[in-house]
C-alpha cells in the first residue's frame, strides 16, 4: 500500500471520546515501550507523527490516524507499565479494554511483543484475553534489528511453540523493526487487502 496521506486525527481519554467510528480501524497494543509508536511512524514513513521515547509510558491516551482519507491507525497506550501505582495501571486497562471490546469500527489488533525476550505471563495474559474476548488479532514482533537472524528466528519458534500450548491455530504474525523499517509493509499489505474484502463486501460502517 502506498501511503499518499497520514495525519494525526485526536487523542482520547475514553473510547466515548474517539472519532466517529465510520471507517475501518487498526490498532497497536502491547507492553509499553514495545515499540508501537516507533512502528506507525516507520510504516507511515513519517519521522515523529506518533509520538516516541526511550522512558516507558509515553503514551498514554487513545490516539487516532487517518490514513489515504480511507481508514484509522490508531496508537494506545502500553499495558503492564511497572513505575505507576496500581491503581493508575488498572485505569489504563480498563482504557484499553473498554475500548477494544466497545470500538464497533475496529477489525484488527495488532499486538506488539519484544522479539528479543521469551514469551512474557503478561504478553500472554493479553493474548488469551484476546482470544477468549474474540478480538481478531494478530503478532508483531519488535526491534528484530537488535538479533542476530538465526536467534531471532529462534525465539520466534519459540514463541509459536509457547502460543500451541493453548491455540492449535496461530495468529498471524508478523516480524518487524522499526529502525530498518522491515516487516511494516507487510502489515500494510494485510490492512490493504483486509480493506479491499470489506470494500468487496459492502462493509459499511456509516450509518
Ligand atoms: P509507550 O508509548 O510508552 O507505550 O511505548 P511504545 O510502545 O510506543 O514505544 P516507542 O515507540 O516509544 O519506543 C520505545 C523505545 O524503543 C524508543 O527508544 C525507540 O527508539 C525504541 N525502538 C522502537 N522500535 C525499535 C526498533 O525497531 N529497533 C530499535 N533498535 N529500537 C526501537
Ligand atoms: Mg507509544
Amino acid at each position: 500500500m502506498v501511503i499518499k496521506t497520514a495525519t494525526f486525527v485526536k487523542s482520547s481519554g475514553k473510547w466515548q471520546d474517539c472519532p466517529e467510528p465510520n471507517m475501518a480501524e487498526y490498532a497497536f497494543i502491547g507492553r509499553s515501550n514495545v515499540g508501537k509508536s516507533s512502528l506507525i511512524n516507520a510504516m507511515m514513513n513519517h519521522k515523529d507523527l506518533a509520538k516516541t521515547s526511550g522512558t516507558p509510558g509515553k503514551t498514554q491516551l487513545i490516539n487516532h490516524f487517518l490514513v489515504n482519507d480511507s481508514w484509522y491507525l490508531t496508537d494506545l497506550p502500553g499495558y503492564g507499565y511497572a513505575k505507576v501505582s496500581k491503581s493508575i495501571r488498572k485505569d489504563f486497562e480498563k482504557l484499553i479494554t473498554n475500548y477494544i471490546l466497545n470500538r464497533k469500527n475496529l477489525v484488527n489488533l495488532f499486538v506488539l511483543v519484544d522479539s528479543r525476550h521469551t514469551p512474557q505471563q503478561i504478553d500472554l495474559e493479553f493474548i488469551q484475553w484476546c482470544g477468549e474476548s474474540g478480538v481478531p488479532f494478530s503478532i508483531v514482533f519488535t526491534k528484530v534489528d537488535k538479533l542476530k537472524p538465526n536467534i531471532a528466528i529462534k525465539n520466534v519458534e519459540n514463541y509459536k511453540a509457547e502460543l500451541h500450548k493453548t491455540w492449535e491455530d496461530l495468529p498471524e504474525i508478523y516480524v518487524t523493526s522499526a529502525e530498518k523499517k522491515t516487516g511494516g509493509d507487510e502489515i500494510l499489505n494485510f490492512i490493504q487487502k483486509t480493506n479491499e474484502f470489506l470494500t468487496n463486501n459492502h462493509v459499511s460502517f456509516d450509518e
